[in-house]
C-alpha cells in the first residue's frame, strides 16, 4: 500500500523451492525488481532441502521465471534479480540450519545488523519448529527487530491457532509479525471496499432492506498439484473457506471504519466475523456441504479423482470442495444468507461476489413470468475477469411494454494498465512494516469460532463423502443450503 521504501533488509525464504514460492512469491519479487521497487542492498537468502549451490538455485529461478513470463521474461532483470540471492541448504528441524542462515547474515554483503524478514513459505505443521530454532540460534533477538511472515492457515482450529499465536508472541512482538492472507492483497478485492465506500450511489442499497442474499465463490479448475501431502491433511475448508472467503465476506459486509488504517480496518472486521451467528452441532447440515472430485474432464482433458491423486490416502475423506451458509446477526445484515463456497476441479476457474437484490414491491411489468422473478444482481469478479456488472430491467423495443434485463458492463482495469499479483503489494508492505492488509490475531481466532463446530462434525464423518464430476460446478446436493426455491449458485458473471 505505501510507496516509499523505509525498511531496508534482508529477506530469508523458508521453503524456497516449494510449491508457493514458485508460483506467487518469486515472480512477484522479480515484478517488484523488474519495477525497481527493491531497494539496493537488499539480499534474498533461499533455504531448501535440495543439494543446490548458488548457481543451481539461480539456474532454477530463470527457468521458473522464462516458463511463468514467457514474453514478458527479461534476461536483464533476471540476472539483477539473481545476483540478490543466495542459497541455503538444509533441514527446518535442524538447528545448524539457523546458525548457518545466522553466519550469512553477518557477512559483509548481507549488510550486517540490518533487518530480516523471515517468510515461512512452508507447511503449518513446520511452523513451530521453525519459531523454536530461529529462538535457539539467536535469530528471534533482539526483539522487536525482525520481521515474520506466516502464512495461512494460521492453526487448524481455534486451539492449534491460539497455541502457535502464543508461541509466535514469546519470541516476536506483535508489530513484527505478518500473518499474510494473499487474497486480501488483490486489487479487486481492495476495490471492493472502494467501491462500497466511496460511492454514495451503492451504500445505501448495501443492506438488508434491499438485499436478498450475497453470493461468494472462488471456484478453481485445478487440482492439487504436487501438494498431496500439505492438501490431504487440509481440505477446502481450511485451505480457502476459512481465510480467503472469510476475509471477502468481512469486507462486503464490513461497517465503514472512521479511518483507513490497519487497525480501524480490522476491528470493523472482527465485528462482522463476532455477529456471525454460532452454528450448532445439530444445525452443521443445514449450513455446510462438503463434496470431494471424482475423475472427470477440464479443458478437454481427462483428470483423475482425488482419491487417485498421487499422494493423496486411497480413501481419503478430505474435502475439495466446500460451501457453507453465515447469517451475520446485526442491524445492516440480520435475515441476509451470504453463500459461500469454493472448490477444485470446477468447471471454470472464476472468483467473484455475486449480490442479489430483493424483488421490487410490486410487479407492474408482468408481461412475462420469467421477467416477474428476474432481480437485479450486482457482480463483481475478482478473478480472473476483473470487472463489476450490474444487472438492470428495461422496456424492451416494440410496441408492447414488455421488460428485459440488460447489464451494465465495466472492466475494472483500463487497457494498458498492468495487472499484478496480490503479492507484489503484500511484499512490499511486509518489507514498509504496514499491516493494513494483513490479519490481526482475533481476526483468525473468530473466523476459526464459525467453522470449528463445522469441521468438527465433518471429521465424524468417516465413511462417506459427496462426490462431483471434475469439471462440473460441484455437487447438486449443494443445493440444499439455499433459504428458498428461487435461490441458486450463480456459475456466470
Ligand atoms: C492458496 C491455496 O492459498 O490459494 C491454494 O492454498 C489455492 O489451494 C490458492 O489454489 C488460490 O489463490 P489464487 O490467488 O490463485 O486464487
Amino acid at each position: 500500500m505505501s510507496d516509499e521504501l523505509i525498511f531496508p533488509c534482508n529477506f530469508v525464504i523458508f521453503g524456497a523451492t516449494g510449491n508457493l514460492a514458485t508460483k506467487k512469491l518469486l515472480p512477484a519479487l522479480y515484478r517488484l525488481e523488474e519495477a525497481r521497487r527493491l531497494p539496493d542492498g537488499m539480499n534474498f537468502m533461499a533455504q531448501g532441502r535440495r543439494d543446490w549451490d548458488d548457481d543451481a538455485w539461480r539456474s532454477h529461478v530463470k527457468t521458473l521465471l522464462q516458463e511463468k513470463l514467457h514474453d514478458k521474461y527479461d534476461e536483464g532483470v533476471c540476472e539483477r534479480f539473481n545476483a540478490r540471492f543466495s542459497y541455503i541448504r538444509g533441514e527446518l528441524h535442524d538447528v545448524e540450519l539457523y546458525r548457518n542462515i545466522k553466519a550469512d547474515l553477518g557477512k559483509p554483503k548481507m549488510g550486517a545488523g540490518s533487518n530480516v524478514v523471515f517468510y515461512l513459505s512452508i507447511k503449518p505443521t513446520d511452523f513451530q519448529s521453525v519459531i523454536k530454532n530461529l529462538d535457539l540460534s539467536g535469530l528471534s533477538q533482539p526483539r522487536g527487530l525482525h520481521r515474520m511472515v506466516v502464512e495461512k492457515p494460521f492453526g487448524e482450529d481455534i486451539e492449534s491457532a491460539q497455541a502457535l499465536n502464543r508461541l509466535l508472541h514469546e519470541h516476536f512482538d506483535e508489530q513484527q509479525i505478518f500473518r499474510i492472507d494473499h487474497y486480501l492483497g488483490k486489487d479487486t478485492v481492495q476495490n471492493l471496499l472502494v467501491f462500497r465506500l466511496a460511492n454514495t450511489l451503492i451504500e445505501p442499497l448495501w443492506n438488508r432492506n434491499f438485499i436478498d442474499h450475497v453470493q461468494i465463490t472462488v471456484a478453481e479448475t485445478m487440482g492439487i498439484e504436487n501438494r498431496a501431502d500439505y492438501y490431504d491433511k487440509t481440505g477446502a475448508m481450511r485451505d480457502m473457506l476459512q481465510n480467503h472467503l472469510m476475509q471477502l465476506l468481512t469486507v462486503v459486509a464490513m461497517e465503514p471504519p472512521p479511518v483507513l488504517d490497519a487497525d480501524a480496518l480490522r476491528d470493523e472486521k472482527v465485528k462482522v466475523l463476532r455477529s456471525i451467528r454460532p452454528i450448532s452441532k445439530r444445525s452443521v447440515h443445514a449450513h455446510a456441504f462438503r463434496a470431494q472430485y471424482a475423475q472427470g474432464t477440464i479443458n478437454g482433458e481427462h483428470v483423475p479423482g482425488y482419491q487417485m491423486e498421487s499422494g493423496v490416502e486411497p480413501k481419503s475423506m478430505t474435502e475439495t470442495y466446500a460451501a457453507a451458509k453465515f447469517y451475520i446477526d446485526n442491524w445492516r445484515w440480520r435475515g441476509v444468507p451470504f453463500y459461500l463456497r469454493t472448490g477444485k476441479r470446477l468447471a471454470e476457474a472464476k472468483s467473484m461476489v455475486a449480490i442479489r437484490f430483493r424483488h421490487p414491491p410490486q410487479q407492474l411489468f408482468r408481461s412475462a413470468p420469467q421477467d416477474a422473478i428476474s432481480p437485479n444482481w450486482i457482480v463483481l469478479s475478482i478473478q480472473p475477469e476483473e470487472s463489476m456488472r450490474m444487472e438492470v430491467h428495461v422496456k424492451q423495443p416494440g410496441l408492447e411494454m414488455n421488460t428485459r434485463v440488460i447489464s451494465l458492463n465495466a472492466s475494472y482495469r483500463q487497457e494498458g494498465e498492468a495487472q499484478l499479483d496480490a503479492y507484489e503489494t503484500l511484499l512490499l508492505d511486509v518489507i514498509n512494516g504496514d499491516r493494513t492488509l494483513f490479519i490481526r490475531f482475533d481476526e483468525v481466532e473468530w473466523a476459526w469460532r464459525v467453522v470449528d463446530p463445522i469441521l468438527k462434525s465433518w471429521a465424524q464423518e468417516r465413511d462417506f463423502i459427496h462426490t462431483y464430476r471434475a469439471g462440473s460446478w460441484g455437487p447438486q446436493e449443494a443445493n440444499r443450503l439455499f433459504d428458498s426455491e428461487d435461490q441458486e449458485w450463480r456459475n456466470y458473471l
